[in-house]
């Protein structure tokens, strides 16, 4: 037997033995200690206005779980978790009357709702963190809006993009992050508490009154669903580990940018070597892009961990929500991260232009404007490629002539301008033509900015009103609170 004192889950039967340490989950539990005392406090309110406990024994509850509260988590005595801990430290504050706390639930409903509790704090914030990054690119594209840059595909010089253009490339996709993140959230914000350990309960409970007094959107019917179900964890983690993905890529390309002289990182976003006095590297977003690896295992760890569970609450859970704080946590700094780094990095115009014209990049372009004068689209494709072949060794207008000299039978001119083509081929005018929507033209652009200027907002709004009903719902508890103590 240990020497420890017993928790009142583990008191008499069942003591833990050697196996103590392994079953506790009390230390990582430091992260639901609050959510915890929140749930305790929504339950008590809610027997006492059932008639369950009484008034007066609710006020000795809830008054010894502010003690808990105020003590802190450090100060909790021995327990196979947080939730045996807490009631075990209000039993030990007031006595017997503290064991009514735990009338008509089990820890299954418990753990469930402590945890929806807490992440949906962390997914408010994982999102704050988003929408400061959006608002970064959108605020950096916009002095860009004419910086010529190389854009690539297989990494290999494509056609000439804007600074701007690239940024909204991922402004839009962190769009779709940050709508995964709501929607997680939302099917997060779903109270479990009542299902007791899955089969309900003989008591008059409320349950819609204590997924009010949580901020809880709704609650989880099936009592065996609401107690069993971690489907919220992974899908905040596979949004988390989406938008990893999306920061990851981002990463690389700055590490690339920045390789090439495009882009320089502030310093206080890049490291030092310890040997080679010279180096400046860039660290920080070199463990954004790992991110994503840890992230992608901790969803595929979580999957693992709950595939092929048996209805109902099995212990293995306790190992699955670890996974998804630990995603968004290491994601919520990645993506402040991220942010500052583009923040603060320094685009270099005249290398950007240079590469923007390197490897015949505005192809394309001569080729869309030889098939805009008439051509098919496929002739105007092989003459420009015969004339890409050359445009290592000759003047690429010339390469051009001498191409369509071999191919067609009647002169260019009758197809395209020479002034024209001799603007196709300059980098800033090929950007420039290409104004289609979502394209690189400074217009198109404008109008890109506009749009995400109003998603912006919309998710801002989306956020507040999210964030604010979480506010509310604490006022609406310490009230009821107030009201017993
Ligand atoms: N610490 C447990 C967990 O995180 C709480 C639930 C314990 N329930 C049980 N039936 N053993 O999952």
């Amino acid at each position: 037997m240990s020497e420890e004192p017993d928790d009142v889950v583990r008191r008499e039967r069942f003591s833990g033995g050697p196996a103590r340490g392994f079953l506790s989950s009390l230390a990582a539990d430091e992260r639901i200690f609050r959510a915890d005392i929140q749930v305790d406090r929504a339950h008590v309110v809610m027997l006492a206005e059932q008639g369950i406990i009484n008034e007066s024994e609710a006020g000795e509850i809830l008054a010894a779980l502010k003690g808990v509260e105020e003590a802190g988590h450090a100060a909790l005595p021995d327990g196979e978790d947080v939730h045996a801990a807490i009631e075990t430290a209000v039993i030990d504050r007031i006595g017997d009357v503290g064991g009514k706390m735990h009338t008509a639930r089990s820890r299954n409903d418990e753990v469930a709702t402590c945890l929806r509790h807490r992440l949906r704090a962390d997914i408010v914030e994982l999102a704050e963190a988003v929408l400061a990054f959006r608002e970064v690119l959108a605020e950096v594209a916009e002095t860009h809006v004419d910086t010529v840059m190389p854009g690539f595909t297989h990494l290999q010089p494509a056609q000439p993009t804007t600074v701007a253009h690239y940024l909204l490339s991922y402004e839009s996709a962190l769009a779709r992050d940050t709508e995964r993140l709501f929607a997680a959230f939302d099917r997060t914000n779903r109270s479990p508490l009542g299902a007791a350990a899955f089969a309900g309960t003989t008591f008059d409970v409320d349950r819609e009154r204590t997924a009010a007094l949580l901020g809880f959107e709704s609650v989880i019917e099936n009592a065996m669903d609401a107690a069993s179900a971690r489907d919220f964890l992974t899908e905040t983690t596979a949004a988390t580990a989406t938008l990893a993905t999306t920061l990851s890529g981002l990463a690389e390309d700055l590490i690339l940018f920045a390789n090439k002289g495009y882009v320089d990182l502030d310093d206080d976003y890049a490291s030092t070597s310890s040997i080679m006095p010279q180096k400046k590297n860039p660290d920080t977003l070199e463990l954004v892009r790992a991110s994503a690896g840890d992230t992608a295992a901790g969803l595929n760890g979580l999957l693992t961990t709950l595939k092929g569970l048996p209805r109902a609450y099995n212990r293995d859970l306790q190992r699955a929500h670890d996974h998804a704080f630990d995603a968004v946590d290491a994601v919520t700094d990645a993506t402040e991260v991220a942010a500052g780094a583009v923040a603060t990095a320094d685009w270099n115009a005249d290398a950007l232009a240079a590469a923007a014209g390197e490897g015949f990049s505005t192809a394309t372009g001569v080729a869309d404007l030889l098939a805009a004068g008439g051509l098919p689209f496929r002739t105007a494709h092989e003459i420009v490629a015969r004339a890409a072949e050359e445009s290592e060794t000759a003047d690429l207008l010339a390469a051009i002539e001498a191409a369509a000299a071999e191919t067609l039978d009647e002169s260019l001119d009758t197809h395209v301008e020479r002034d024209a083509l001799a603007a196709a081929l300059d980098p800033a005018e090929s950007v420039a033509s290409r104004d289609s929507h979502g394209g690189p033209a400074p217009e198109a652009v404008e109008a890109a900015l506009d749009r995400a200027a109003g998603d912006a907002a919309e998710a801002e709004t989306a956020l507040d009103a999210r964030r604010q009903a979480l506010a509310d719902a604490e006022v609406r508890l310490a009230t009821e609170v107030d009201g017993y103590v």
